[in-house]
């Protein structure tokens, strides 16, 4: 009996994909298109990050096209195994950055403060959970794809 498909490799899920990876195209022209038009540095680091952002998401989203059309991503729980101490430690560092990036937010009174602050925060719970979400896996017992 052959395997059913996962709804990731359907033509429809797939199509969706690629629109979004399309809009970040868009969204890279107009953050570069703002960033030219405005002198102001707060305006400028916004829309370079937006930039850096949409282009970090059109390459994890060919990551993720080419693993469902092309080669499979393959995690086996002893590769995670084998670097068990260095994901510990990375953990521990990315925790630690959170913690003093909440400090800061916490006694903080001015708005840039604030705004830069909360950007960098949800980066480091990102970066914290993703992680977290790896080192989970080094408890399974079967292989992920
Ligand atoms: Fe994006
Ligand atoms: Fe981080």
């Amino acid at each position: 009996m052959a395997k059913k498909k996962p709804v990731e490799q359907s033509a429809a899920f797939l199509k969706t994909i690629r629109d979004w990876q399309k809009l970040e195209d868009d969204t890279i022209r107009y953050a570069d298109t703002l960033m030219k038009k405005s002198k102001n540095r707060l305006i400028k680091m916004t829309m370079e990050m937006i930039k850096h952002d949409s282009q970090k998401h059109k390459m994890m989203q060919q990551m993720l096209i080419d693993s469902l059309t092309k080669e499979p991503f393959i995690l086996a729980p002893e590769e995670l195994g084998a670097i068990s101490e260095g994901l510990n430690k990375h953990l521990a560092a990315e925790a630690k950055s959170l913690e003093l990036a909440d400090e800061a937010l916490s006694n903080c009174e001015l708005f840039v403060t604030q705004y830069i602050l909360s950007y960098l925060i949800a980066d480091e719970q990102k970066h914290h959970s993703l992680l977290a979400k790896l080192n989970e896996l080094k408890r399974a017992t079967v292989f992920v794809t």
